[in-house]
C-alpha cells in the first residue's frame, strides 16, 4: 500500500520526483530545446492601422505588418507587439524570425466571416480535409515553411470565436474542414508560450511536418460540448516539448498523430521524440491520446505528471485497420485521473477512414507501451486493451496502477484481447494475457 500512496501524494503535489528516485532531481523543462531569441526591432500593430476596439477588422494591419517584417530584411528579427485591446481579424500568415507578442489584455479575435475564409490544400498525409473532402479552411494564425517563430507575451488571448463553426458542424452545413487556431507546416524552431487559447473552431495548435516545437505555459479553453477542439496535436512532427499547461476542451487534450490511412502511409512521415509533462485538464474524450491517425508512425513519446479531471478516457492509444504505420516506445507515467469513464484504453478499432480506398491489410504495429504510476479515483472502467487479431499488441507493460471505482459500485474488470506483455502491481488486476514479472522489467520495452 505504501507505493501507491506515495504515488498519490507525489501526483497530487504535482511533484517532479518519481517514487523510484525519491531524492531531489533537477526539474526538467523544455527551455533549452529551441532558442528564445530576443528581437532587435519592435513594431506595434497600431503602427499599421491596427485598432483594438473589438469591431474594426485588422486583417490588413496584420498582413501588412508581417509583409513589412518579411521584406525589410532586418537583421536580428522583429517583435510584433499587440497591445491591450480586442483586435478582430481574419487569418494571417506568419514569417520567420518573428515574435508575435500579446501584451496583458491583448486579444486577437477571429472574425466570424466564414464565407470569406480562405481555403488551402489538404494535407498530403490526409489526402483530403479531416472532416470533409477537398481543401480546408486556413488556420487563423498560419506559418508555412517558417523558422524561429515565437508566439508569447503576458498571457493575452487568441480567441477563435468558434461557435459559428461548431454550429455549422452541428447543422451539417460545413462545406470544408474547419480551421485550426494555429497551424505550422514545414516549420522549425517554434515556441508558443504564455498565451491563452480560447474557442478554437477545430484543433487549437497543429504543428505538422515540422520539428523543434516548444509549447509551454498555455491555457487552452473551449466548451466541453464543442466538437473536435483538440488542444495540441503534433502531427508528423518531431522533437516536440509540451509542458506546464492547463487544457480544458471538447476533445483530446494532447493527441499525437501522423497521417491517415493510405495517404499517411504513402507520405510516411512519423511523429517522434515528443515529451509532454505537467499538463492538467479536463475533457469528455482523452487526456493523452496517440492516434487514431498514426499511419506515418509514432515513436518515442514520454508523457509524465499529467493530472486529469472529469474525463472520458484518461490515456487513449487508438488506431484502426487500414492505418498501417506503428505506435511504439510510448511511456506514460505519473498520471492522476479523477472522474473518468475509462482509465486506460489501447484499442485497434477507433476512428473512421478517409475513403473506401484504404487497404484492409495495412495493419498498424503497436509495440512497447509502458504505462506506470497511475492513480485513478471514480474511474468507471479501469481498462480496455483490444489488439488486432492479425497484429496483436506486444510488449505492453502496466506497472503500479491503481484505479478505484465509484464508492459502492463494482469496477468492471479489465477487458483484453490480442495483447501480450507484463503487468506489475496493477489493481484491479488487468487480464491473464499480461503476465506478472519481476519489478523493473518494463525497462526492456523502451
Ligand atoms: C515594444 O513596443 C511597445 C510599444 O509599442 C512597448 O510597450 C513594449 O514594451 C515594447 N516591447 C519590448 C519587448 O521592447
Ligand atoms: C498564406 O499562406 C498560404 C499557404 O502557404 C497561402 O496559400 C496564402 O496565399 C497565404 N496568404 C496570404 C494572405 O499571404
Ligand atoms: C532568420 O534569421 C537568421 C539569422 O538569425 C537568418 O539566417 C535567416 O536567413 C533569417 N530567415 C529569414 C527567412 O529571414
Ligand atoms: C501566464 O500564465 C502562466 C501559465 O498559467 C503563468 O505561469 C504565468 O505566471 C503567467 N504570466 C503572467 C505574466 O501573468
Ligand atoms: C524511447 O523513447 C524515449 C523517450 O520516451 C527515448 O529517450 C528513448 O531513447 C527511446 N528508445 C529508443 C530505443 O529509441
Amino acid at each position: 500500500m505504501l507505493l501507491p500512496l506515495l504515488t498519490l501524494l507525489l501526483t497530487l503535489n504535482n511533484n517532479y520526483y518519481s517514487p523510484y528516485h525519491v531524492s531531489a532531481e533537477v526539474v526538467e523543462t523544455c527551455s533549452n530545446i529551441v532558442p528564445f531569441n530576443h528581437r532587435k526591432h519592435n513594431i506595434s500593430i497600431t503602427e499599421f492601422g491596427g485598432v483594438g476596439d473589438g469591431h474594426t477588422l485588422n486583417t490588413k494591419a496584420f498582413r501588412e505588418a508581417i509583409y513589412m517584417i518579411t521584406h525589410l530584411g532586418r537583421v536580428g528579427g522583429t517583435l510584433l507587439y499587440v497591445p491591450q485591446g480586442v483586435f478582430l481579424t481574419g487569418p494571417f500568415n506568419l514569417t520567420s524570425n518573428i515574435t508575435l507578442y500579446l501584451a496583458s489584455g491583448a486579444v486577437i479575435k477571429a472574425t466570424q466571416d466564414t464565407l470569406n475564409w480562405p481555403l488551402i490544400a489538404p494535407l498530403p498525409s490526409y489526402g483530403r480535409g479531416r472532416e470533409l473532402p477537398g481543401g480546408r479552411y486556413i488556420s487563423l494564425i498560419h506559418g508555412d515553411g517558417v523558422q524561429d517563430v515565437i508566439i508569447t507575451g503576458e498571457n493575452g488571448t487568441i480567441d477563435g470565436q468558434g461557435d459559428v463553426w461548431w454550429n455549422m458542424w452541428r447543422q451539417g452545413t460545413l462545406q470544408y474542414t474547419r480551421p485550426n487556431l494555429v497551424e505550422f507546416l514545414n516549420s522549425r524552431n517554434i515556441i508558443i508560450s504564455n498565451v491563452i487559447f480560447k474557442n478554437s473552431p477545430f484543433w487549437n495548435i497543429h504543428p505538422v511536418y515540422s520539428s523543434n516545437i516548444v509549447v509551454r505555459f498555455l491555457t487552452i479553453l473551449a466548451p466541453r460540448d464543442s466538437p473536435n477542439t483538440d488542444g495540441i496535436d503534433p502531427d508528423s512532427t518531431s522533437n516536440v516539448c509540451i509542458e506546464d499547461s492547463y487544457i480544458s476542451t471538447g476533445d483530446d487534450l494532447v493527441a499525437v498523430k501522423s497521417g491517415w490511412d493510405e495517404y499517411g502511409i504513402a507520405y510516411g512521415r512519423p511523429s517522434s521524440d515528443i515529451t509532454i509533462r505537467r499538463v492538467t485538464g479536463s475533457s469528455p474524450f482523452a487526456g493523452i491520446a496517440i492516434g487514431s491517425e498514426a499511419s506515418g508512425g509514432v515513436e518515442n513519446v514520454l508523457a509524465e505528471h499529467i493530472n486529469l479531471y472529469n474525463m472520458g478516457i484518461g490515456i487513449h492509444i487508438k488506431t484502426n485497420i487500414g492505418r498501417g504505420g506503428y505506435i511504439k516506445n510510448i511511456t506514460l507515467s505519473h498520471v492522476y485521473v479523477e472522474d473518468a469513464r475509462i482509465g486506460i484504453k489501447i484499442s485497434g478499432n477507433v476512428g473512421d477512414h478517409p475513403d473506401d480506398k484504404y487497404d484492409p491489410n495495412a495493419l498498424p504495429v503497436v509495440k512497447g507501451i509502458i504505462v506506470k504510476n497511475v492513480w485513478g479515483v471514480k474511474v468507471l472502467q479501469a481498462g480496455l486493451i483490444q489488439g488486432l487479431k492479425n497484429s496483436p499488441f506486444t510488449e505492453i507493460c502496466l506497472s503500479d496502477i491503481n484505479l478505484h471505482g465509484v464508492t459502492g459500485t463494482r469496477t468492471p474488470p479489465w477487458k483484453c484481447s490480442d495483447v501480450s506483455g507484463i503487468a506489475l502491481q496493477v489493481s484491479p488486476w488487468p487480464c491473464s494475457e499480461l503476465i506478472s514479472h519481476e519489478p523493473g522489467s518494463c525497462a526492456n520495452y523502451s
